[in-house]
């Protein structure tokens, strides 16, 4: 099957008076049509760089410095400004990580649904209105006739991400990339805005991105898993044999650290040591400082992901 988007050797860095910090570092990953990718990995791991990058969205002092993004027969790293803004409307929305400056300020959460609705849907303004009534009612917001009316400053935190995932949804896009949708907010609204976007990506025949640092939420929502790493992919695989046999050691000591529901007896044990900084990056294994199974060859070259493989670790004891 050909991959609805396909990411390749992308490197994006942010030039600071520190250094050339290499947050992108030559990511590889595909998505599937109609599939829910998860995407998890430790603060700073490069998550939202990836992904700001196909969209276009890294500002100065970031940029791309190579790598390609195939979306629909084009590469998004190629196009201007001004496609690249009919594919963000048109083809692939994103929420962001952070609701409050993603959304306007100055427009009342009504505008700025409706509008959106509007943009997609050949609708009268009522029934757009409507629609963004049942939106906001289906992501668990309060009194939403009357809430429609506030402003995003008026809004809790968790509740401003719903409005961003409203507003995203409204765009009835081909590809979600969801950023952390669901930090801010308690499980039960949680398990509802996940519900909505599973029924969205039935509906609509949407493909999701879902990037989370919780591994237990992507397992539970995500066909596949990408596990990112000091700017690298390191694992990739069906979210099945991710939990069930991870292969590279990042992978094996992120379960180790987790909580099991039916275990919950078992140690849990946090993986040594801190994520390297990504400015001066030795020519190695970015996962060796903190590996227990690294070898004399793991300080020598640099492993590579294979996308030909299903489920695929950057490891060379793994390849070997
Ligand atoms: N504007 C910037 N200037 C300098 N460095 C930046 C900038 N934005 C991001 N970075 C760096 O890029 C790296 C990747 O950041 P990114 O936001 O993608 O991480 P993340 O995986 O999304 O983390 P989190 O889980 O905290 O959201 C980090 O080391 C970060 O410090
Ligand atoms: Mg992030």
């Amino acid at each position: 099957m050909t991959p609805f988007l396909a990411i390749r050797d992308l490197r994006t860095t942010f030039h600071t008076r520190q250094g050339v910090v290499r947050a992108v570092d030559g990511v590889d990953l595909d998505v599937m049509p109609g599939e829910c990718l998860g995407v998890v990995g430790e603060s700073g791991s490069g998550k939202s760089v990836t992904f700001l990058s196909v969209l276009g969205l890294v500002k100065p002092p970031g940029r791309i410095e190579s790598g390609q993004i195939r979306f629909d027969g084009r590469d998004l790293a190629r196009l201007t400004p001004t496609e690249l803004r009919a594919v963000r409307g048109r083809d692939i929305a994103m929420t962001m990580q952070d609701a409050l400056t993603a959304l306007n300020p100055a427009l009342r959460v009504e505008e700025q649904i409706v509008e959106t609705i509007l943009a997609h849907d050949r609708l009268p303004r009522l029934a757009a209105r409507s629609k963004a009534l049942d939106m906001l009612r289906l992501l668990g917001i309060p009194d939403p006739e009357r809430r429609i009316r506030d402003y995003p400053h008026q809004f809790s935190g968790g509740m401003r991400q719903r409005v961003m995932i409203a507003i995203a949804l409204a765009c009835r896009p081909r590809l979600l990339i969801a950023d952390e949708p669901t930090t801010a907010l308690d499980v039960t609204i949680q398990a509802q805005v996940l519900d909505l976007i599973a029924a969205m990506r039935r509906d609509l025949g949407m493909s999701v991105v879902l990037i989370s640092h919780n591994l237990g939420v992507v397992a539970e929502h995500c066909d596949r898993v990408a596990l990112m790493y000091a700017g690298q992919v390191v694992e990739t695989g069906p979210t099945r044999a991710i939990i069930d046999r991870p292969r590279h050691p990042y992978t094996q000591g992120l379960l180790r650290s987790m909580p099991v529901l039916s275990d919950l007896d078992r140690p849990l044990v946090p993986i040594p040591g801190q994520v390297p900084s990504l400015v001066d990056l030795a020519p190695e294994c970015r996962f060796l400082p903190r590996c227990g199974q690294a070898a004399p060859e793991c300080r020598r070259e640099i492993p590579l992901l294979s996308m030909g493989e299903a489920h695929a670790a950057r490891c060379i004891r793994v390849a070997a």
